[in-house]
């Protein structure tokens, strides 16, 4: 690693085989980043990826196996009334579930390098690349374009950073203390 940390990270698909260097992943201590550290090292991620077609990425600082920082997830949603309750019958792209190591939190300062922006321009790459595609291939009825993620309603780190990237939250929704946020997918330029 620089010494600044200033570097891109690498991004690769996660599969059952990289399970095993993930066990030094710890997300943290509050209720959403056990949650997040479970859903990548427990059975979750493999059965999302496996029922639903999720996709799920790691993220590297180097090319060493154990140099994991985090990792993020896009799957896509059946028919689902949007906005809830009473909206019109849509499908939406969604993240599951990410997260960073602790240790990477506001790393580096520089925000041009911060691994968290990394990862969501990633993410937000990879989820206009997936609305392209099905745009492409499919009937208008199933076309996407929105991104949508559930948040705890406490998790205000998460939050700024969805903030940042052009997220709005849903008025009047909550569901288990998690709020709903949706970004809207630039598939024009
Ligand atoms: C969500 C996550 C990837 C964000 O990465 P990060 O490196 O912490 O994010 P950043 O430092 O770039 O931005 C977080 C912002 O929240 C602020 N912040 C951090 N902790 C905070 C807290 N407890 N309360 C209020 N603000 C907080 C930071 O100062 C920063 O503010 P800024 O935008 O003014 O710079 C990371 O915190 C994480 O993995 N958390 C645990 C798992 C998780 O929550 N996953 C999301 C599930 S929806």
């Amino acid at each position: 690693m620089t010494e600044s940390g200033n570097q891109l990270l690498y991004a690769d698909e996660f599969t059952a085989a990289d399970q095993s260097h993930l066990a030094g992943l710890h997300c943290g201590d509050e209720v959403w980043s056990m949650a997040a550290t479970e859903w990548i090292n427990g059975s979750e991620a493999l059965d999302s990826i496996d029922k639903f077609q999720t996709k799920v990425w790691i993220y590297r600082n180097s090319e060493e196996d154990n140099s994991i920082v985090g990792f993020s997830s896009l799957a896509s949603t059946g028919w689902q009334k949007w906005p809830p309750p009473d909206g019109k019958r849509s499908r939406l792209l969604y993240i599951p579930q990410l997260g960073l190591d602790k240790r990477y939190r506001g790393f580096p300062p520089d925000p041009d390098w911060r691994y968290s922006n990394q990862i969501m321009e990633h993410l937000i790459g990879q989820a206009k690349k997936l609305a392209l595609d099905i745009r492409d291939s499919k009937p208008p009825s199933k076309h996407v374009d929105l991104l949508t993620l559930k948040v705890h309603r406490n998790n205000l780190a998460a939050q700024k950073v969805y903030n940042r990237f052009a997220f709005e939250l849903l008025d009047g929704f909550e569901d288990n203390e998690h709020l709903m946020m949706f970004h809207k997918l630039d598939l024009e330029g």
